[in-house]
């Protein structure tokens, strides 16, 4: 029987479109390898958001080359957003792949296997414009048994001007809403507890559909019996309705955690980067969310050395990450992405100086972090035990109502029930609980 081996790189739309690449292997007949060198089909599924996510899919290739070599009949192949930005250009350099597909060709699997089975020749199909396209949820294999990634909506319209994913993942399009509450409700009789909305904006959610939007369709997940938790993410700032955070404070199976990207607090940077909000504007978001559900985490990403970002600018996200006192900062370092607004721009500051600033808002966040993590200690949370602590088979691993690990005793029966624990003990990147009971 043949097994192939799948490679995730990006984010977490890259997560649940290679359980959709896995589901469609199964559904040819394939089985899952263990072991990347037991496979006869690798595929890398893979990321363009920035320089880095692409050259670690650069290096894997250049490892895979000894596999090939050793088994010259295993297939190599590359979806995803990088090789819809290379496509046929990958060849050059690595000859040995066998197959191309980009942003949503899942459905094509089958066919470039089906090809290559009779010729070996490179199978290459990309859409110049990519079409957000589903494939039937239930083709999907999920990884875990009672988590679920569910997209709500594919592409992006918003051309932030150093962002490459608007090109490679095409125009924003949601899915019907009839379709999503259909798929809650049978992985919900499958015994998923929790589920996470995904899109690259989900508050534009139902826009395109017209007469629905992201608050309506928790409203019915809401509903299902089951659906214990329900997660979303990510929100654009801009986008973010009074009715939206009113029915998360309304529904409590909703965790109020919010991932509201800021990229900078500088509003001259802001506007460069086309956003649509100032700093100010931002803030009082927040305020807002936190006045309607105090008890609100948020996570946010930011850009670090944007072009044309001076000192000034730059105190100002510190400033904001002082201010706000996120739960989870995703700090980067700019990169140029082809064929972007800001590739054009003028990028006069040295690396070693975004290398600086980066480091300084990194020691920062820990010290806010690890402040927020004490204050946690002696109180109860409610946390799904998600896993065993690889390091320790006696202890789980969950998270909390805002994406906190907590680790506390227990065994692998545990996994998938929800327990209130009580916080013990705070480290910088977890913290350590003890069960006060399970919850039904
Ligand atoms: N749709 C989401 C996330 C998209 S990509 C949003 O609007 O925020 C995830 C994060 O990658 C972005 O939030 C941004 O902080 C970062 N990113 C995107 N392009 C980048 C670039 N060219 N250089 C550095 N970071 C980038
Ligand atoms: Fe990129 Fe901006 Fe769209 Fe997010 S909202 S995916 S950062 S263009
Ligand atoms: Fe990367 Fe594509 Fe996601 S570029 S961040 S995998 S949408």
């Amino acid at each position: 029987m043949s097994k192939y081996y799948i490679l995730t790189y990006g984010c977490q739309m890259n997560k649940s479109d290679s359980e959709k690449y896995a589901g469609i292997f199964e559904s040819l007949g394939y089985k899952s390898a263990e072991f990347i060198e037991d496979a006869d089909v690798i595929l890398l599924n893979t990321c363009s958001v920035r320089e880095k996510a692409e050259e670690k899919v650069i290096g894997k290739l250049g490892e895979l080359k000894k596999i090939k070599v050793k088994k010259p009949n295993i297939l190599i192949g590359i979806a995803g957003c990088m090789a819809q930005r290379v496509g046929e250009e990958f060849l050059n350099k690595f000859p040995y792949i066998d197959f191309i597909l980009g942003s949503y060709s899942f459905s094509k699997l089958p066919l470039v296997l089906r090809n290559l089975s009779l010729e070996r020749k490179p199978q290459i199909i990309i859409e110049k414009d990519p079409i957000p396209e589903d494939i039937p949820w239930y083709l999907s294999k999920r990884e875990s048994s009672f988590q679920a990634w569910i997209p709500i909506i594919y592409g992006c319209n918003n051309f932030c001007t150093y962002c490459i994913v608007p090109y490679l993942r095409g125009r924003e399009k949601s899915r019907p809403k009839e379709d999503i509450i259909e798929e809650a409700k049978n992985l919900a009789q499958r015994g998923v507890v929790e589920i996470t909305l995904l899109g690259q904006n989900v508050d534009s959610y139902g826009k395109d559909l017209g007469n629905t939007d992201l608050a309506d369709l928790l409203e019915e997940l809401h509903k299902i019996d089951g659906i214990k938790r329900i997660r979303f993410l990510t929100s654009h700032p801009r986008d973010v309705s009074l009715k939206l955070i009113n029915t998360v404070a309304k529904l409590e199976k909703v965790c109020p955690h919010w991932h509201l990207p800021l990229q900078a607090g500088s509003n001259r940077i802001l506007q460069k980067m086309r956003r649509g909000y100032t700093y100010e504007e931002y803030y009082e978001l927040i305020n807002l969310i936190r006045k309607i559900i105090p008890y609100s985490s948020f996570s946010t990403d930011i850009i670090v050395g944007f072009p044309g970002e001076e000192e000034e600018d730059f105190e100002k996200t510190r400033k904001a990450l002082e201010e706000i006192k996120f739960d989870t900062v995703n700090l980067a370092i700019y990169s140029k992405r082809p064929g972007t607004v800001a590739e054009k721009f003028d990028d006069p500051i040295p690396y070693e100086k975004k290398k600086e600033w980066f480091n300084e808002l990194e020691n920062l966040q820990r010290r806010i972090i690890l402040e927020k993590n004490e204050n946690l200690v002696g109180k109860e949370e409610i946390i799904l035990a998600e896993d065993v602590n690889p390091k320790n088979p006696e202890e789980i691993l969950g998270r909390t109502q805002n994406y906190r690990i907590v680790f506390f005793k227990g065994e692998r029966k545990n996994l998938g029930k929800f327990f209130l624990v009580k916080i013990i003990k705070a480290g910088l990147w977890s913290l350590k609980g003890e069960i006060v009971k399970e919850l039904k």
